[in-house]
């Protein structure tokens, strides 16, 4: 994982109030391009580090973005997740989840547990905290 600062984009599904209208928006590969009214490219192309598409979890996010930055950050380098979007894009669900899927913030706390019990600290007794 390299050092820069990473843009990933994460499309979600559409909601009910946009179904009419449909998707004004394809998905190709780590890009992401612009369809005119009549549902035709529209010319523009737009290139991210990651772009999920609309059927993506926040496992899937959670893996290939978060973690790289969690395994360094437990190595004490400094990272930093945030989502930027209008509302309604879909911030929110993406770092805190539903009822169906965690988001990457718990996928993130979750993650440096599992980390620290690995490393089986030890109690002033040498009894192995769980
Ligand atoms: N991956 C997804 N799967 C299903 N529904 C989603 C997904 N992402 C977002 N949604 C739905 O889209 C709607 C808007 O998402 P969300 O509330 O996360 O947006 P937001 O960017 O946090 O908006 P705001 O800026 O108003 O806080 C919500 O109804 C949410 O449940
Ligand atoms: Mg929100």
């Amino acid at each position: 994982m390299s050092d820069k600062i990473q843009v990933a984009i994460k499309v979600r599904p559409l909601v009910t109030r946009e179904k009419d209208v449909g998707e004004f928006w394809r998905v190709d590969g780590n890009a992401l391009y612009p369809l005119n009214i009549d549902k035709q490219p529209s010319g523009e192309i737009f290139a991210y580090d990651h772009v999920f598409a609309n059927n993506s979890t926040n496992m899937e996010v959670f893996e290939k973005v978060v973690k790289p930055l969690v395994n360094r950050a437990v190595k004490g380098f400094n990272a930093t997740i945030f989502a930027y979007g209008q509302t309604s894009s879909g911030k929110t669900h993406t770092m805190l989840g539903d009822q169906n899927e965690a988001g990457i913030t718990q996928l993130a706390v979750s993650s440096m547990f599992d980390f620290m019990k690995r490393l089986n600290l030890k109690d002033e007794t040498g009894k192995v905290i769980d």
